[in-house]
């Protein structure tokens, strides 16, 4: 199937600056009330629970594996999962220092075993990425691939972060791993088809969400999407 064309406006929300401020603020906040651990991004639509939910029903032999969440900020979706029981090699990467210092913080505070490090998962000589080739059961995305789709820069191929992302998140996955990505800026259609772009990953399953009516049309303001890597 070919993929769709779909445009992007560059938004303050693609730049690393723009994460680095953001976490620092969310560090600060939380060094003076430890209880305020951050925003939940997608909160509104439930995301993280339909996320958490997901693998919990969907993937009942994953007690205890490798996992990765790729842009993992506060961290809160791989806290969500070990207070529901989830174990294993738990890992958050990020690009911006101070999200991974901020997550490491919180899960000192936790005392839970999840590690942080950082990863610009768009750079292909990233010592994260090439050390987890083919490693993980489970690589997570809640708004990362969203985030990159809004930043304008390009690589010396002039490729940008979101033509490199299928290929480098699907690099982490060994064959039958699933990626689960879950997307706010994009429609279930456009995520599928791009993600397939890659070659070696296939919609696996999809989260349901509330659907909206308007005008005779009908969709969600967020999806949800498991891919297998093939
Ligand atoms: C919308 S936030 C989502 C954060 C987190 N997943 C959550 O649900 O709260 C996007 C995240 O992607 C990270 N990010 C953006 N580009 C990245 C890249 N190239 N490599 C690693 N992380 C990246 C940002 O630093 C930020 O933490």
């Amino acid at each position: 199937m070919a993929e769709k064309k779909v445009d992007f406006t560059p938004s303050v929300l693609g730049s690393k600056k723009y994460w680095d401020d953001f976490y620092e603020l969310e560090h600060k906040n939380f060094v003076e009330n430890p209880e305020d651990t951050g925003e939940c991004w997608f909160d509104e639509s439930n995301a993280e629970d339909k996320m958490c939910e997901f693998i919990f029903t969907e993937l009942k032999n994953l007690k205890t594996s490798n996992v990765c969440d790729l842009g993992t900020g506060n961290g809160h979706l791989l806290f969500q999962l070990y207070e529901e029981g989830l174990r294993g090699n738990l890992i958050g990467v990020d690009y911006s220092e101070a999200s991974v210092k901020f997550a490491t913080d919180i899960a000192q505070e936790k005392a839970f075993y999840i590690s942080f490090q950082k990863s610009d998962i768009l750079f292909p000589k990233d010592e994260f990425l090439l050390k987890h080739r083919n490693f993980f059961d489970l690589v997570l995305d809640k708004g990362t691939l969203d985030a990159i789709a809004l930043s304008d820069q390009r690589n010396e191929d002039g490729l940008t972060g979101y033509q490199i992302y299928p290929g480098h998140a699907s690099s982490l996955l060994r064959k039958g791993a699933l990626l689960l990505i879950t997307s706010c800026n994009f429609t279930e259609e456009e995520l599928c088809s791009h993600m397939e772009s890659s070659g070696d990953l296939k919609v696996w399953k999809r989260v349901r969400y509330p659907k909206y009516e308007f005008g005779g049309k009908s969709g969600s303001t967020i999806c949800t999407v498991a891919f297998e890597k093939v």
